[in-house]
């Protein structure tokens, strides 16, 4: 296992540079793993937020965390995949806040009891993953949106002059108004076998995620989807310290170019670039932040890691264990 595992962009709220100063946002699945470490990272460059997730006690404790370092959080129990959840997230942000600026639609509860291929899913077990994977990113838009076009564009955000190279008409476009940043995964890239839920939902918030962009670029409301590799949340390293060993640890990073798997900072920091200024040209891209492991030919990896499992033939991983496809 890696030592000193930093879980989060935890760095010093109150000197940080605030380049989301004067927006306020909701993270779903905020209150752990990738959630929990972007929803600190987005208090900590200045934007106000709300915490959606279905278990309570986590989700008050990373409230109190951004609180204490300075930040300003709030937290609301609910199951994103409800449509009453979705409006009610959105209400609640603009009550407490006065507006939402920012959608990060994270939240996903595991595959237990979805595993499979077509002929293995229940109907049911279908229509869940789904509801959660995709419609929760439908329904938070379809509430998200249209109170992101009434709060407008931040008071901080001083429209540019509109003339010049590029700028031909005398009306500026709708600028700054909102980011939403859907997660995707690597495995809406690439494809693991008896994972079909998992796979085509994680496969369809790409094409959600570019659909929107060309319905709410028009609307200053850029869209870009995330894929993260693997990346070791709290949930994830207590996975592993129960069913693999370092040995197996090493399997999985020889994966990654860079040698090493994530860690939910390595998300966090990608969310709070779409959500910057900074990003305000970019819309509809789905950005592997993988360490590079979706870009290697896999057929060369087998036979490099073959030698690794054979000089370490105790590696455990949790595949070992029936946990994945
Ligand atoms: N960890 C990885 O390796 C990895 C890789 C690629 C993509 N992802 C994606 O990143 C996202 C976050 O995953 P994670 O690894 O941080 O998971 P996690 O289990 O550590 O955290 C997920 C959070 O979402 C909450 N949640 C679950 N179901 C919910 C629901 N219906 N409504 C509201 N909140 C709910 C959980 O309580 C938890 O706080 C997911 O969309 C996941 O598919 C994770």
């Amino acid at each position: 296992m890696p030592s000193n595992l930093k879980l989060a962009g935890d760095r010093e709220i109150m000197t940080h540079h605030k380049p989301l100063a004067g927006r306020a946002g909701i993270v779903t699945g905020g209150a752990l793993g990738i959630g929990g470490g972007t929803a600190r990272r987005l208090a900590a460059d200045g934007a106000e937020i709300l915490i959606v997730d279905i278990v309570e006690d986590a989700a008050q404790r990373n409230a109190q965390r951004i609180i204490d370092a300075g930040g300003a959080a709030s937290y609301m129990v609910g199951d994103v995949a409800q449509e009453d959840v979705a409006k009610s997230m959105v209400e609640k942000c603009v009550d407490e806040y006065g507006r939402l600026d920012i959608l990060i639609q994270n939240a996903y509860g595991g595959s237990v009891g979805r595993d499979g291929s077509a002929v293995d899913v229940e109907p049911d077990a279908w229509r869940s993953g789904m509801d959660l994977l995709v419609g929760a990113q439908f329904l938070g838009a379809k509430y998200g949106v249209p109170a992101m076009e009434a709060s407008g564009h931040p008071d901080t955000f001083e429209v540019p002059e509109w003339k010049g190279a590029g700028r031909r008409h005398g009306v500026p476009p709708k600028m700054e108004v909102g980011r939403i940043v859907n997660i995707s995964s690597v495995h809406g890239l690439l494809q693991a076998p008896r994972a079909l839920v998992y796979e085509a939902g994680k496969a369809a918030v790409v094409g959600l995620t570019r659909q929107m962009a060309v319905d709410f670029g028009p609307l200053g409301i850029t869209v870009n989807a995330i894929a993260p590799g693997h990346i070791v949340t709290e949930r994830g390293e207590a996975m592993w310290a129960e069913l693999g060993n370092d040995a197996g640890f090493g399997l999985f990073e020889r994966h990654y170019p860079v040698r090493r798997t994530g860690v939910p900072a390595d998300i966090a920091n990608a969310i709070a670039f779409f959500c910057s200024p900074d990003a305000s040209f970019i819309t509809g891209v789905v950005l592997p932040v993988d360490g590079g492991m979706s870009i290697q030919l896999q057929e060369n990896i087998v036979m490099h890691t073959k030698d690794y499992i054979v000089a370490n033939p105790d590696l455990r991983t949790h595949f070992d264990h029936g946990r994945l496809g």
